[in-house]
């Protein structure tokens, strides 16, 4: 097993995850654990995590001295290495500028991390401070612009330290890197499988449950497609869908799901129609986190408020994935929004919480999904956000406004099939800023609303870029927004990465 102690980073269940897929088991764990501790882990390896801090914060997370002790390999990442490099006696220091983005690193010297990996990669850097000078017994084996020391090796004990996040897509050859350290470095073998997950999420979901009821909140969405898919394969009549339309959908898609779940998979699904329940909570209100707090509130109270109504239900399950979970800030990473079903429930729920999915990233639910017999419409549906159109609104969200992100994205979804590149973009949708501006149509003056277009490719959804939709198509788009959607003059695209940007725009 692979030990992979936390120090906060966004991407840490990354790590464990990716060696999860080559077959080893891995595990994620606080970094305040001990030597001792490890030691009784059994593990093969240690991984450090990235992080947020400067390792000269004063609060700065720390580790056992022991650790470096135990003769075990250790891989350094980001925030790790800073830390590797500090307790062992190199040199960090902070920088002015911060490194954001992709840069290529150039392998200066042989070792075993690298392997025969190509001498120049391009990485995904995110940090601030940088170790200038290697410890005593390691050795610069890469650079990069930014980076005097962008990877360092101390063969020997086998410890090595990245500046880069292997763990990331975006990192070319991450995968093959934490390859040569897994398998190279620490000499694991891979006899670990993730086959028996849903065997596993069953038994324990009826083990939970007994012969108690169970409600769940259907979107249509993947993540709840999968959640009710599997829990009613476990429970079946014990478990009751609730479909709440906030009204903040998008088109079509109420009846979409009431056909596909009701009729198609045969469950009990009851419909809520809430619109004018949540519009009036969100008038007025035009802060992202606590438009998120009121729809993810106004939700568990609209479910109170309808299970009441029902006999019995003791549970309530929800697809929360394990990135709602970091992002939301309950691990050791930082807030970044609050997700819906996460931040946003209220202290006096009245439910317990089923959630089998919140070890799981994106990618492997679809897995899980196709897995359990889902339709690939619904498993390669793109994600949509629980808080669903208002936080593509910025500002105050209204009914005209809805219309325009409703309609856009509508649009928007058309050409981008017609153009056959649906299952290359990984998410795509339109945004409404608060903003106007002046226009001419029919050579009269206008002053209207932009609307900005967000596309992108991710595997994940924690790291993404901008995707390259061809200029003709967006010609098109361009075109039929204007045209189409009402008090619309001007379409803008959205050409940023994750990070330093995120998907959504609130
Ligand atoms: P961000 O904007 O954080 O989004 O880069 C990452 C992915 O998560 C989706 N997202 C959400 N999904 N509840 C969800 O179920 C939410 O509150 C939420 N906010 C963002 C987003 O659409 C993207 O796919």
């Amino acid at each position: 097993k692979i030990v992979v102690l936390d120090f906060g980073s966004q991407y840490n269940q990354l790590i464990t995850r990716r060696i999860r897929e080559f077959g080893v088991y891995s595990e994620l764990h606080p970094h305040t654990v001990t030597a001792e501790d490890i030691r009784a882990m059994n593990a093969g390896g240690v991984i450090f995590s990235g992080g947020p801090n400067s390792v000269y914060d004063s609060n700065a997370f720390s580790v056992d001295p022991e650790i470096f002790e135990m003769g075990l390999p250790i891989l350094g990442i980001c925030y790790g290495m800073q830390l590797m490099a500090l307790k062992l006696d190199g040199r960090v220091e902070r920088s002015s500028n911060r490194e954001y983005g992709k840069a290529e690193v150039t392998v200066t010297e042989e070792n075993h991390l690298f392997g025969n990996l190509p001498s120049e990669q391009i990485v995904w850097m995110s940090h601030g401070d940088l170790v200038t000078a290697a410890p005593p017994g390691f050795q610069t084996v890469a650079t990069s612009a930014g980076c005097p020391v962008a990877a360092m090796a101390d063969e020997s004990r086998r410890f090595y330290g990245v500046q880069f996040h292997p763990e990331v897509r975006h990192s070319a050859y991450g995968n093959e890197l934490l390859r040569q350290f897994v398998f190279d470095v620490c000499g694991m073998e891979n006899n670990w499988s993730m086959e028996s997950f849903i065997e596993m999420e069953m038994e324990k979901i009826r083990e939970q449950v007994g012969d108690r009821k169970v409600l769940c909140a259907l979107s249509g969405g993947v993540d709840s497609s999968v959640v009710a898919v599997l829990i009613h394969k476990a429970i079946g009549d014990q478990l009751t869908c609730m479909f709440v339309d906030h009204g903040l959908l998008r088109k079509n898609e109420a009846e979409s799901v009431m056909k596909t779940f009701a009729d198609g998979f045969n469950m009990n699904v009851i419909k809520i129609d809430a619109h004018d329940r949540f519009l009036s909570k969100l008038r007025g209100v035009s802060d992202p986190e606590t438009k998120r707090k009121i729809i993810g509130n106004e939700f568990i109270y609209v479910f109170d408020d309808e299970a009441l109504k029902l006999e019995g239900m003791d549970f309530l399950a929800q697809g929360t994935l394990y990135t709602d979970i970091i992002e939301s800030g309950t691990t050791t990473a930082q807030t970044i929004k609050s997700h819906h079903n996460v931040g946003g429930l209220p202290e006096e729920m009245q439910f317990k919480l089923i959630e089998p999915l919140n070890t799981l990233f994106k990618d492997e639910v679809r897995k899980l999904g196709s897995e359990l017999g889902i339709p690939d419409e619904i498993v390669w549906r793109q994600p949509f956000p629980g808080p669903g159109l208002a936080i593509r609104i910025m500002g105050e969200v209204t009914d005209e406004k809805l219309e325009i992100v409703r309609e856009s994205d509508a649009i928007l979804r058309e050409e981008v099939k017609k153009a056959g590149l649906d299952r290359d973009i990984w998410q795509y949708f339109t945004v409404l800023p608060d903003i106007r501006s002046v226009g001419v149509m029919g050579d009269a003056r206008t002053y209207d609303y932009a609307i900005g277009i967000r596309a992108v490719t991710s595997i994940d959804g924690m790291t993404s870029d901008w995707a390259r939709i061809p200029w003709d198509v967006l010609e098109k788009i361009s075109v039929r927004l204007v045209n189409e959607v009402p008090n619309i003059n001007r379409v803008l695209y959205d050409v940023t990465s994750k990070p330093p940007a995120t998907i959504e725009w609130e």
